[in-house]
């Protein structure tokens, strides 16, 4: 059995569409109760967000600029994706109903062996030709960091039975698994794009400068996972490693920026306008993310972001937002998979800035002590509607597309 490409997209990008209006029913519930499990919907909000739409939506892109060549192979991958969907959907019906618990715990598990399948097939089936690209070595290892993210789910069974949910270590494994998704597995599939891209235009990051970008990458991943667990406020030798590992991922965007910067004469023209627009936009989101990930290190900003809900959500969503769809959108409609017009990714984009906006505002003036206007949660609200428009226009044009 196979299934047309379009069908995968389609489904990942559906799911983009339901984690809106998962998303917005939250922030609704802060100005109406609506008689949901707030608890129940944020688990499948974040269940499908990472798992539905950023997982389905790289494997696919994965699938497609390094296997699906084979035929073979075509039939394979497709199993592995309906089985991945079932569990999808599993988690879909029954975290809202019954919240962390069996069933959704089997859903989840099941998908987590489903993500080895797809990981195994990936390293074993990937073009011959492609093997020795920076690209793949990259990809590669973005795999590694999605296994390595599970130990996180994996470990909170047994902290639950033998510490209880309230250990810091149930905090800290949840920290972890979230850390090396979105800072590891999605991150480093990102980037692995934009390496592709490069050699599609004949572009390669030499032997010598892909080692040096990759060892000051993937130190960089290891140690920044320590910002996680700050809130701790463990000994100054963790804040060493978490200011150092901000500092060379710092250089290691460098790097790429630099060598970006170098060939841009000639990679300018694989680039539309808008495409060109959505890749500087891109670079910006990246720069100022690591910005905030260096000043997250150091203890004042620290001990205060850590408390604070909002500039952690906020945090999070400019990494899940800004960097995982925005970048994961614009790789796909490069690559022909989905279409993306003007419109709806300004509209995106306005949702973006908007959310941010409000939800760092509401963690500045917790932190000065002042008073939130009036309607904060109906503005908050209200912006994250646009989100709805957006990704509704999404998903309409690509059932059309
Ligand atoms: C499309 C617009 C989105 C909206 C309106 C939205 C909204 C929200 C809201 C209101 C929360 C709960 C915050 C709280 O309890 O304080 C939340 C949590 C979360 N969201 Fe989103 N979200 C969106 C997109 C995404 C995306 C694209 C991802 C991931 C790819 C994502 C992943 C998460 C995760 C993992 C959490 C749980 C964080 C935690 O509990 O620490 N969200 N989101």
């Amino acid at each position: 059995m196979e299934l047309p490409l379009k069908i995968y997209n389609r489904i990942s990008i559906f799911y983009l569409f339901c984690i809106a209006i998962l998303g917005v029913l939250l922030r609704l519930m802060f100005v109406n109760p609506v008689g949901f499990s707030y608890k129940n919907i944020l688990h499948t909000h974040s269940h499908i967000a990472l798992l539905g739409w950023v997982y389905s939506a790289i494997v696919v892109l994965l699938y497609q600029l390094f296997i699906r060549k084979k035929y073979r192979n075509r039939k394979k991958f497709c199993k592995i994706f309906i089985a991945t969907q079932i569990t999808i959907i599993g988690m879909f019906i029954t975290f809202p109903i019954q919240g962390y618990a069996l069933f959704s715990i089997i859903f989840s598990t099941l998908f987590l062996l489903c993500s080895y399948w797809f990981a195994y097939f990936f390293i074993r089936k990937t073009d011959i030709k492609l093997k020795n690209s920076n690209s793949y070595k990259l990809a590669k290892t973005g795999l590694y960091y999605l296994i390595l993210s599970s130990v996180g789910p994996w470990s909170l069974g047994i902290i639950m039975t033998k510490l209880g949910a309230s250990s810091p270590w149930y905090k800290n494994a949840i920290y972890f698994y979230l850390h090396f998704q979105y800072n590891g597995w999605i991150t480093v599939i990102i980037l692995a794009c934009f390496l592709y891209l490069l050699e599609k235009s004949n572009i390669s990051l030499s032997k010598n400068l892909f080692k040096k970008f990759s060892v000051f990458l993937h130190i960089s991943i290891i140690f920044t996972f320590f910002i996680s667990v700050l809130w701790m406020k463990p000994t100054s030798f963790i804040y060493g490693l978490a200011v150092g590992g901000s500092i060379l991922q710092i250089i290691a965007f460098g790097i790429l920026l630099k060598f970006t910067q170098i060939s841009w004469k000639h990679l300018k023209k694989s680039f539309s306008k808008f495409q060109k627009q959505l890749l500087f936009i891109l670079g910006f989101i990246f720069l100022a993310k690591i910005i905030m990930q260096l000043l997250g290190s150091f203890p004042n900003f620290a001990n205060s972001m850590a408390l604070d809900r909002e500039i952690v959500i906020g945090y999070l969503h400019w990494n899940f937002l800004g960097i995982g769809t925005f970048g994961l959108l614009f790789f796909l409609q490069y690559f022909k998979m989905i279409k993306l017009k003007q419109l709806e990714t300004y509209i995106f984009l306005l949702a973006f800035i908007l959310t941010e906006a409000l939800l760092f505002y509401k963690g500045l003036i917790l932190q000065i002590g002042g008073n939130l206007f009036s309607s904060y949660f109906l503005y908050l609200f209200l912006a994250s509607c646009v989100f709805l428009l957006a990704t509704g226009i999404i998903f309409i044009r690509n059932l059309r597309h």
